[in-house]
Parts: structure tokens; sequence; C-alpha cells
């Protein structure tokens, strides 16, 4: 469950990081501002943090620069070789958003970038119930992805993608989990969050939800 993906980022892991550079123009406008969308996202984080999908570690990078406690959790055997290579200090966990081992710490603020997608909004109701439960008064889910203003928004950037012949991205866009703001937002308030979003770039928001009881 929410681990299909685990052989395409395997393959992928040895060009990610060409990828978020802005070198394939099919994901460019996915990856722009990249850098600052992962800043934006570990200068929201405090404490004792859980990040999920470290990919290749770039946002982890950033907790660690920040001085921050991070448990990275990530599926993908490919991926975790090439952060613990680039991150050797770092504990990474073969888990996911849904499956995770105890960090036996109270944990202050989940963390995720362009990864909670990867879930059905079945299982994204399952992981925000449960960070819920993890998370005392205060504690944030600091995420930033992929993420519609509407079913309608969606099907015009599909219709933009192939449109532009930009195949792998319309499949990807079509294959995967995107949601909509206002899902997002139902999911958050019923667990006991309050939640803002922002418009990071054409793709992307940040998701900042905050405990609140
Ligand atoms: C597009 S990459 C993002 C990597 C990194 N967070 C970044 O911002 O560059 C998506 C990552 O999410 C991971 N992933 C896929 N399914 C997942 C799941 N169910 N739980 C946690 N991570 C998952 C993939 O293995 C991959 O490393």
């Amino acid at each position: 469950m929410g681990r299909e993906f685990n052989e395409l980022f395997d393959q992928w892991s040895h060009s990610y990081d060409n990828t978020v550079s802005g070198k394939d123009p099919e994901y460019e406008e996915v990856f722009l501002h990249y850098d600052e969308i992962l800043s934006k996202v570990a200068d929201s984080s405090m404490g004792t943090v859980v990040e999920f999908g470290v990919g290749t570690g770039n946002l982890t990078n950033k907790l660690m620069k920040r001085r921050l406690t991070v448990f990275g959790m990530e599926p993908s055997e490919g991926m975790r070789k090439i952060a613990q290579e680039k991150l050797p200090d770092v504990r990474i966990f073969d888990g996911d958003f849904l499956n995770f081992p105890n960090v036996s710490e109270s944990i202050d603020t989940f963390v995720s970038t362009y990864a909670f997608h990867h879930l059905t909004d079945k299982e994204k109701e399952i992981a925000i119930g449960k960070y819920s439960k993890l998370l005392k008064e205060g504690g944030r889910v600091v995420f930033a992805d992929t993420v519609f203003a509407t079913e309608e928004a969606k099907r015009g950037m599909i219709q933009d993608a192939k449109g532009k012949g930009y195949n792998r991205l319309a499949e990807d866009l079509e294959r995967e989990y995107y949601t909509t703001i206002s899902v997002l937002q139902d999911l958050f308030n019923q667990n006991s969050f309050s939640v803002t979003f922002t418009k990071l770039n054409p793709f992307v928001w940040l998701i900042d939800a905050k405990k609140i009881k």
C-alpha cells in the first residue's frame, strides 16, 4: 500500500538531481524554484522532524543545516542509497507515509516535498489521522507538493502538457494521485489541524498544517 512507485524511483534515482535542476524540459515548471521550495519547508520545521520520501536527500540536507533532529523515511532502496552516501550522518529508514519505524522521541514536525501524491486520497486520510495522533498541540505537518485548485484546473494542466508534447508529464499527472486543495483542506480540518495553502510555482503548493487541539 503506497509503495507501488518503488521500481520507478529506483530507476530514476541516478538522474533525479539532473531533473530537479531543470535539465528535463518536461519537468522544468514542476521543479521551478525547487531550492526555494525546499528551503521554505525547512524554515517552517522545528524540533524533531520526520521526513517522508527523502529521495536524494536535498530537503534532508537543509533540515540538518538548521540543526534539527531528522529521521528520514524512504521506501526506494536506490534513493536511500544515494541519500545515505550524500549524508552519511543522517538516519534514513526503509519507511513510508503510512508505515514507518518508531523514532522513540516525540515528533514536532512531519515534512515532505514532492511525494504526498503517491498516496490515494483514502491513504492520505489515514496518514493525516496518524500524524494528528502523534503530534501535540502546535505540532506541524509541512508538505510541498503538486496540488490543483480544482479538478477543472487539473484537467487543464493535463491538456496543456499533452498540447506541448510532454507525454511523460501528462501520463504522470494521470497515473499518480494528485489531489485538490479542498480535499486536503477537509482532511486536515477533520483531524484537528488548521491549514494554509500557498502556491509556489505552476504546480506546487506549500501545505502548512498546525495541530490545534
Ligand atoms: C519526486 S521524489 C521527491 C524526493 C525529495 N523529497 C525531493 O523533494 O527532491 C518522490 C520520493 O517519494 C518517494 N515515495 C514514493 N512513494 C512513497 C510513499 N508511499 N511514502 C514515502 N515516500 C514515497 C519516492 O521513492 C521518491 O524518493
